[in-house]
């Protein structure tokens, strides 16, 4: 594969993982396996300025916004911190600030760096009047129904209180650690995918359309920065900093957390470090380091900002937790695409909080990287993840005589059948996609998963009971299901049969672009399967497109082209076609879908701001991509014009004004378009 073509794929996979992590809370990947694919893309990008795109993944730090809240442009940024890893580094900050302030003396707020998701809550005359997420900085999701059922959150001051008439207070949203245990045990239960961690539980509950499952599921907020106006911030005491702007928001009835606390010294901050690296375990919520904040405002401004973070803070970070322990035996798992996972299982040790006895070890490649042995003493790391992993053998054992070298497994665990590694690929897999059982039950699930079709009714333990009493073999057989089939198996009772066949009925609705993505093909994620199923309408010239023709398509590269031709090359997969089509599941796009295309926007590029009432933010992306226009973020010279909601962004306004750029509403906009 060319490296143009490997730029191509790699924004695919992130954009997908991106999707995976922000919006749905369900990383596929650790967070280290994607730092790596971006570090890569970067590299690349570097290498190949004439491949610019102002989409790439690479041009964002990701998004938490999403399609069903309404967004509002923050009044000032919300900035990130600067991040360091060592008390080296923190020294250097110290430093940098002392010079900064020319020789001045100092005071640093200690803070802990609680690992949720920041909030931006607006107060009126003393009452919650809004509640945004950090989204992409600049704007966020107005969340503000969900955050009314934080209970810690105050929704009304007490009045008499010296608060300012208006003010926005920033701060942390939590699952504390028992609520996520709870919920994650009741979604197993449910047979629910887990969430790998509090933050992530938190921000995917944060995004929840109903409020009372927000309600439930029990978040808590954590207050750390108080935004007032330059009038409020006259009045008060010429010595007030950070520290005494929290207490206040304290005596507000905010949650202010009690660690917070003023130091005049290096020391006094590592000290601060020390004790919080080992504390933390106690506490309620997750913390994955600690903040350094200039105390005083007027030191705070003299710093100033940089483009990403302010001058006058910085983070610290925890140092994911490590054990020693013996590695007793390397199992092995089959996942959906057949990919067989290496797991180290190892004798029982204590980490971060909880007894750690599985850990992954990725791909055949590092295991061969630790030339590892049955018997060694291994490093076992937990981060911000749920799943361990091995990071190395402790060199502490060296010279010991050892067990047997860890070789992979050459058959498939489930099926024998000989396994395979594709050229340049770390991982993996059994061929044998039609007939290993986890492979296939492994595609029943992924084809009702929620973003596929959407069989919600059916949960990985339906999946497992149907296929072992040799109900379904395959997706087509679902549809060929009755309820007494189900009803009775493993318990379940006649209602709830009723409703699974009520889902699998319904999901003959579900648009084709959502049946590609529900195949499985390998390597094909939503976007490039809603990418195909408009380039090609329907499943019988997507069969018969060449690898050419599909590499022709933006974002398709050489592999991905590669396994849709053998995806539609296997006969099994041309017989199963045609028992989808004939149970009536969509094959092609919708005339609906295919009638509203046009080029009525060809050539025209549009800046999309503030809040709409006839389609959401995500709509209009789609409705001027379908009438051949470009939607981008910020506004220049280039701009055609700017589709305009109530709310603008009054930086956003000025500058459409100033290069002249014609703002629209989205009346008029609509009315452009071929009705
Ligand atoms: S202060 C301008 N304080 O860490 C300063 N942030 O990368 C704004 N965070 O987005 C942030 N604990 O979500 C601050 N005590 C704390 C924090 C904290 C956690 C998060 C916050 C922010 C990110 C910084």
């Amino acid at each position: 594969m060319s490296e143009s073509e490997r730029i191509l794929e790699l924004r695919n996979q992130l954009h997908e993982h991106n999707y995976h992590y922000y919006i749905e809370n369900q990383p596929l990947i650790s967070d280290q396996e994607f730092d790596q694919l971006m570090a890569e893309l970067i590299r690349l990008e570097a290498a190949h300025p004439e491949m610019a795109d102002a989409n790439s993944p690479t041009q964002r730090v990701g998004s938490d916004l999403s399609n069903d809240f309404p967004t509002f442009e923050h009044q000032r940024p919300m900035l990130s911190l600067a991040n360091t890893y060592s008390k080296d580094e923190v020294a250097e900050f110290y430093e940098r600030v002392r010079q900064g302030l020319g020789g001045e003396e100092f005071e640093l707020c200690c803070e802990l760096k609680f690992d949720g998701l920041s909030i931006s809550l607006h107060y009126e005359d003393g009452q919650l009047v809004r509640a945004v997420t950090r989204g992409d900085g600049v704007k966020g999701d107005v969340v503000t129904p969900n955050v009314r059922t934080i209970r810690s959150i105050p929704l009304k001051l007490d009045v008499g209180g010296d608060w300012p008439k208006q003010f926005e207070i920033r701060g942390e949203v939590l699952m504390p650690w028992t609520s996520f245990e709870g919920l994650n045990a009741e979604r197993e239960r449910r047979e629910e995918p887990l969430f790998a961690n509090p933050r992530n539980a938190a921000s995917g509950t944060l995004k929840s359309k109903t409020t009372a499952v927000v309600a439930q599921r029990r978040l808590d907020a954590y207050l750390y920065y108080l935004l007032l106006g330059e009038e409020d911030l006259g009045a008060l005491p010429s010595d007030t900093g950070h520290y005494e702007l929290m207490q206040r928001a304290r005596n507000w009835g905010f949650r202010v957390s009690d660690a917070m606390c003023k130091v005049s010294s290096l020391q006094e901050v590592f000290d601060f470090i020390d004790h919080w690296d080992e504390a933390r375990h106690s506490l309620p919520v997750a913390t994955d380091g600690i903040v350094l904040k200039v105390n005083s405002l007027r030191q705070q401004r003299a710093l100033g900002m940089t483009a990403k973070s302010p001058r006058w803070a910085i983070a610290y970070k925890f140092k994911a937790e490590q054990q020693s322990t013996v590695l007793r035996e390397v199992t092995y798992q089959v996942g959906r695409t057949g990919v067989v996972t290496p797991v180290a299982n190892m004798d029982p040790v204590q980490l971060a909080g909880t007894v750690v006895r599985r850990a992954t070890l990725h791909n055949a490649d590092f295991i061969r990287q630790l030339d590892l042995h049955t018997g060694d003493h291994v490093l076992v790391e937990k981060g911000g993840e749920i799943i361990p992993k091995i990071v190395g053998v402790d060199s502490a054992y060296d010279g010991l005589p050892r067990g047997p070298r860890v070789e992979f497994i050459t058959h498939c665990p489930e099926c024998g059948t000989p396994l395979v590694q594709a050229d340049g690929e770390a991982m993996i897999y059994c061929p044998n996609e039609n007939h290993c059982p986890p492979q296939i039950k492994g595609r029943i699930e992924h084809f009702v998963s929620r973003r596929a079709m959407g069989i919600d009714s059916i949960g990985p333990e339906t999946v497992d009971d149907l296929y072992r009493a040799g109900l379904v073999r395959d997706v087509a057989d679902l549809y060929q299901l009755t309820p007494d089939q189900i009803n009775g198996r493993d318990g379940t009772r006649e209602r709830s049969a009723q409703r699974t066949i009520a889902g699998i009925n319904a999901s003959r609705q579900v648009p084709f672009e959502r049946v590609l993505f529900a195949l499985g093909i390998r390597l094909v994620g939503e976007t490039a399967a809603r990418t195909l199923a408009r380039q090609f309408g329907n499943i019988d010239a997507l069969a018969a497109a060449s690898a050419d023709d599909l590499m022709r398509v933006d974002g398709i590269g050489e592999r991905m082209a590669q396994s849709i031709r053998s995806w539609f090359a296997d006969a099994d997969n041309a017989f199963l076609i045609e028992r989808l089509r004939s149970q009536g599941l969509q094959m092609q796009i919708s005339a609906a879908d295919d009638a509203a295309r046009s080029d009525t926007l060809a050539g025209k590029t549009i800046v999309i701001s503030g809040v709409f009432e006839r389609h959401s933010r995500d709509e209009y992306k789609r409705i001027i991509e379908q009438h051949g226009g470009t939607n981008t973020g910020s506004i220049s010279k280039k701009t055609s014009f700017v589709l305009a909601g109530a709310n603008m962004g009054p930086a956003k306004l000025e500058k459409a004004r100033k290069l002249g750029v014609e703002i629209i509403d989205e009346n008029r906009f609509l009315e452009m378009l071929p009705s």
